[in-house]
């Protein structure tokens, strides 16, 4: 297997990110570069990001994102040996800003496109960043998706259970947006919550007596909005403890939930090393990183978070995604569609 060099284009949500990553011949990847300019401040007004604001901003800003990955790795474009572009699922006017460009680029270069899945630019990244074998557990916990998928190989996914409503992040974020506390939420909730007391509330833990391997956040946060007024007006007190004891109540149903799903795995994969791979952007909360170790030493499982720069949506995610495919000579037509859904 040659050694290959991918550029990777991310425009699904609110960042807009390109980055060069090289596979080598031994199938090791590296990252040259990964430029990402997040929305933010185009979105901070709204609480949200604004689908066509987003897209807008994309179509301003990825061809110097892209400029600036393909500069920061010393390459010139012309040494690119494929293009890889994330074709969903996601907000459907940024991923065909991104995926357009990536088929422009492609067939002006003359080299091959991989129109990426979103998710398994996520559930690859652990082999990118820490060389992770196949079979693995993958918990994705991001603003637009919460589930377990099962990794058996390149392609080869199945998933064990997700959120039936609210993604993770997207509960954060609307409980700060209650408590006030701006967007996104998730950083927010879980600094004030370092002084306040999880243990004042109990708040609802739903479907958790079911067997099923699936989320449902939007219960919890309907109990935490009706706190919030019952109590009002809140003092900084009441808000550290809000989020705190949501903060803890959504650690313990992630934890159980990661117990299930590892002993699941543990039956499916009898004598193989378990591993449980974290991505998303909640993976970067301390609280919900701790509920998924007690588990994982539990059942002897290596538990794997890839830097939080790269759990985040990125560029070379899908880079890495693409050079994956590309070594399983598995590209895609020119004619290829994005997807505003697309399951793994
Ligand atoms: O993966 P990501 O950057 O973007 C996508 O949604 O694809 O994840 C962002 C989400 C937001 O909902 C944010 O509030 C949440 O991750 N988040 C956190 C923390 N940092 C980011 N949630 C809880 N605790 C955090 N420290
Ligand atoms: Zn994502």
């Amino acid at each position: 297997q040659a050694q290959a060099i991918i550029l990777g284009i991310e425009t699904s949500c609110d960042e807009t990110a390109a980055s060069i990553v090289v596979r080598d011949q031994t199938g090791r990847g590296t990252i040259r570069s990964n430029v990402v300019r997040s929305q933010l401040d185009e979105h901070a007004a709204f609480g949200g990001v604004v689908p066509e604001l987003a897209a807008r901003a994309h179509v301003e800003w990825l061809d110097h994102i892209i400029a600036q990955a393909i500069d920061e790795a010393g390459i010139g474009l012309n040494e690119v040996d494929a293009v890889a572009a994330t074709a969903g699922p996601g907000l459907i006017g940024g991923v065909l800003v991104g995926l357009t460009t990536a088929k422009a680029l492609a067939a002006s270069l003359g080299k091959p496109l991989i129109a990426v899945n979103h998710l398994e630019g996520h559930a690859l990244t652990a082999r990118l960043t820490d060389g992770v074998k196949f079979p693995y557990l993958m918990l994705l916990v991001s603003g637009g998706h919460s589930q377990f998928v099962l990794v058996r190989g390149v392609g080869d996914y199945e998933r064990w259970g997700g959120t039936i409503d609210d993604a993770l992040g997207e509960a954060f974020d609307k409980v700060a947006k209650l408590l006030s506390l701006g967007h996104p939420g998730g950083p927010a909730v879980e600094k004030i919550a370092q002084r306040g007391d999880p243990k004042r509330f109990r708040f609802p833990k739903p479907l958790l007596r079911e067997e099923r391997l699936d989320f449902s956040f939007s219960g919890l946060k309907t109990a935490v909005r009706l706190q919030t007024e019952a109590l009002a007006p809140l003092t900084d007190q009441d808000v550290a403890d809000i989020a705190a004891s949501f903060q803890e109540t959504v650690a313990q149903i992630v934890g159980y939930r990661a117990h299930q799903a590892l002993e699941r795995f543990a039956a499916q994969f009898p004598g193989e090393p378990i591993r449980l791979v974290v991505a998303g952007g909640v993976a970067a909360n301390k609280r919900i990183a701790e509920a998924l170790r007690v588990p994982s030493e539990e059942f002897g499982a290596e538990l794997i978070v890839p830097p939080i720069a790269l759990c985040t949506d990125n560029g070379a995610m899908i880079a890495w995604a693409g050079a994956e495919r590309l070594a399983l000579g598995d590209m895609d037509n020119l004619s290829v569609a994005a997807r505003p859904r697309w399951p793994l």
